[in-house]
């Protein structure tokens, strides 16, 4: 418990720069949207795609790679977008060491990384309007962990539950 701790504590760094956007057709005009947003507001943007509108095409296929890139580190948070933004939330989750949450109200967009440590949001391009959407991430982005005793020993049970170690 004490090495989870700590490691947990140690995520408890700067302000987010480098932003992974996802989306399918969706979310696609919100997607680009917040890209642009993002950039006027002196972010780096990876946009994993769809880079396109295409209408067949499938969340999955953008969102997940973007996950996996927030997992690993090669950008700091994630913003997924799909038309309500339930499937992608749920893909998300499937990559080992994400935290998403599909949000909808700045007071989950703030708290949501305070307590839990969400390293992903995910959005309703056929939900929200752009103007909220953009508080949303404005929200998530400034917001860090607090790295509370009491969150750390929560993300810790969540973290043994995904390395199959939990007797939960
Ligand atoms: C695609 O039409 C739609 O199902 C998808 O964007 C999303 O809303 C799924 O949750």
């Amino acid at each position: 418990m004490t090495e989870n701790k700590s490691a947990w504590q140690d995520k408890k760094d700067s302000l987010p720069k480098r932003i992974g956007l996802a989306s399918d057709h969706g979310g696609f005009e919100l997607k680009q949207e917040i890209a642009k947003n993002l950039r006027q507001n002196h972010y780096e943007v990876i946009d994993f795609g769809n880079t396109q509108l295409k209408q067949d095409d499938d969340y999955p296929d953008y969102v997940v790679p973007m996950a996996r890139a927030v997992a690993n580190g090669e950008v700091d948070r994630g913003i997924a977008v799909c038309g309500s933004g339930v499937g992608a939330c749920v893909a998300v989750n499937k990559a080992k060491g994400v935290r998403a949450c599909l949000i909808n109200d700045t007071f989950s967009a703030r708290q949501g990384v305070e307590d839990d440590n969400i390293n992903i949001i995910c959005l309703g391009g056929r939900v929200l309007g752009q103007s909220l959407a953009w508080e949303l991430v404005k929200a998530f982005l400034s917001a860090q962990f607090s790295g509370a005793e009491r969150h750390v020993r929560r993300l810790a049970k969540v973290e043994e539950l995904e390395n199959g170690g939990s007797n939960l």
